[in-house]
């Protein structure tokens, strides 16, 4: 299930050597669910092939403004500009840059260029020395002031064997500022426009010393899915990360930390929230002191068996208990997760109660499920005011964040007709 599966991209793809790099891009942009169709120039068709595009956006590469296949339409330049939400040049030429500052319509592409009413966003790829001529920043300063987003080029070596401004930026960046795209319009009309959304997220590391820390096996896959899948809904996400590999989502607020106290200074400097969902892995212990110099070993003979080395731990501020605990500023709706080993239903019941949360997600997190550090998970949603318990099936992260707000939205539904 994703609720975000009718944003359309139409990828224009000019004569760079970066065209080569345009199959990452439709994968990326097919994994967050977005559909594609591509328009190939001349020029881009001798850096990448028509076929490698028709399978990964699983429709036909359109070339020709006058196509020799009598089946084909002549209007295609008319029908594409109508199909997309958002038109991705990517990468643009010098050349086709100045065809559309100067509203040329000599190809395919230039012409649906012109004729399509969709937003533009434009990634120039090419030499440094020709991205800096007056001439091509004079036409990206026209088009810009004409409305088109331009990716500006990023810096590093180049196929030509130059060192300079002029590189694609990489394919993850492109697609996240086509998410960013999609997720600032959803702020505008989405369901969950307005709605101010927190998600806590991935473990925190408690230090010991300067370069050791207590930590856990938390990956934060599945807070960060949730937060990309209320920002789908057009929610304002602010996502309060620890420690993780994976990158910051496009279009949220993220605030980094490392410990248990910085993760509930974040919570509570941001709020208020209208939601909650409380995903992170927090240590509830910290070290009641941090070295300021690496931790030695007592400096005994060997033969001597050393003393146990023993730490002293203070309970760390519990953030969801806080956020769920009634106050002006409480989130209509606290959602926390329960990580268990055992006894996952009576354990969860007793910690939605103890905590005060509205609903409590529990999984079972013992190593043989795979759940830290995979890809999937297997819920039970526990709902404090009506006692009720519904177990999902095993599902991707991804699925069950779609799902999760899928519900919320439900529910919201519901309590705003039950309040008129
Ligand atoms: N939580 C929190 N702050 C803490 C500890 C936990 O916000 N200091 C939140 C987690 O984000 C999660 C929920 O509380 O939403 C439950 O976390 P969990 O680790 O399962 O439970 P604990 O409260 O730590 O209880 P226990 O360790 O006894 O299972």
């Amino acid at each position: 299930m994703n609720a975000s599966s009718s944003r359309s991209v139409l990828l224009v793809i000019s004569g760079s050597i970066a065209a080569c790099k345009s199959p990452d891009i439709l994968r990326l942009l097919k994994m967050a669910d977005i559909q594609t169709r591509c328009v190939l120039t001349q020029g881009g068709a001798k850096f990448v092939t028509p076929s490698t595009l028709q399978t990964l956006s699983d429709s036909p590469v359109a070339m020709d403004l006058f196509p020799s296949h009598e089946t084909e339409s002549t209007m295609q330049h008319i029908t594409l500009a109508r199909w997309a939400d958002l038109v991705l040049v990517c990468p643009a030429s010098a050349h086709l840059l100045a065809r559309m500052a100067h509203g040329l319509a000599d190809d395919l592409a230039s012409t649906l260029l012109l004729a399509t009413t969709a937003p533009i966003i434009a990634v120039p790829a090419m030499n440094t020395h020709m991205w800096e001529h007056p001439a091509t920043q004079h036409n990206v300063t026209t088009l810009k002031q004409r409305g088109v987003h331009i990716v500006p080029p990023a810096y590093g070596f180049m196929a030509c064997g130059e060192t300079g401004f002029g590189r694609m930026p990489e394919p993850s960046v492109i697609v996240d500022e086509v998410l960013t795209f999609f997720r600032t319009q959803k702020q505008k009309t989405g369901p969950l426009a307005g709605v101010k959304v927190l998600v806590t997220a991935g473990p925190t590391h408690e230090p010991l010393d300067p370069i050791r820390y207590i930590a856990n096996r938390s990956s934060g896959k599945q807070g960060y899915a949730i937060a990309e899948a209320f920002a789908d809904q057009g929610a304002l996400v602010t996502l309060v990360s620890g420690p993780v590999t994976i990158p910051p989502p496009a279009g949220v607020r993220v605030i980094l930390c490392e410990t248990a106290r910085d993760m509930h200074k974040a919570v509570m400097t941001t709020c208020p929230y209208d939601i909650a969902i409380c995903t992170a892995a927090v240590a509830d212990w910290r070290p009641e002191t941090q070295e300021n110099q690496k931790i030695k070993k007592p400096d005994t003979p060997k033969t001597n068996t050393s003393a146990p080395y023993s730490l002293t731990l203070v309970e760390n501020p519990d953030i969801l208990a806080e956020l769920s605990h009634p106050s002006p500023l409480r989130p209509r709706l606290v959602i926390g997760f329960a990580a268990e080993t055992e006894n996952l239903i009576p354990h969860a019941q007793a910690k939605l109660h103890r905590k005060g949360c509205d609903w409590l997600i529990a999984n079972d997190v013992s190593p043989a499920h795979q759940v830290m550090g995979g890809d999937h998970n297997k819920i039970f949603l526990l709902s404090r005011h009506d006692n009720k318990i519904e177990a999902w099936d095993t599902l991707p992260k991804t699925d069950i964040a779609c799902r999760l707000v899928h519900h919320v939205l439900t529910c919201e539904s519901a309590w705003r007709s039950s309040s008129k």
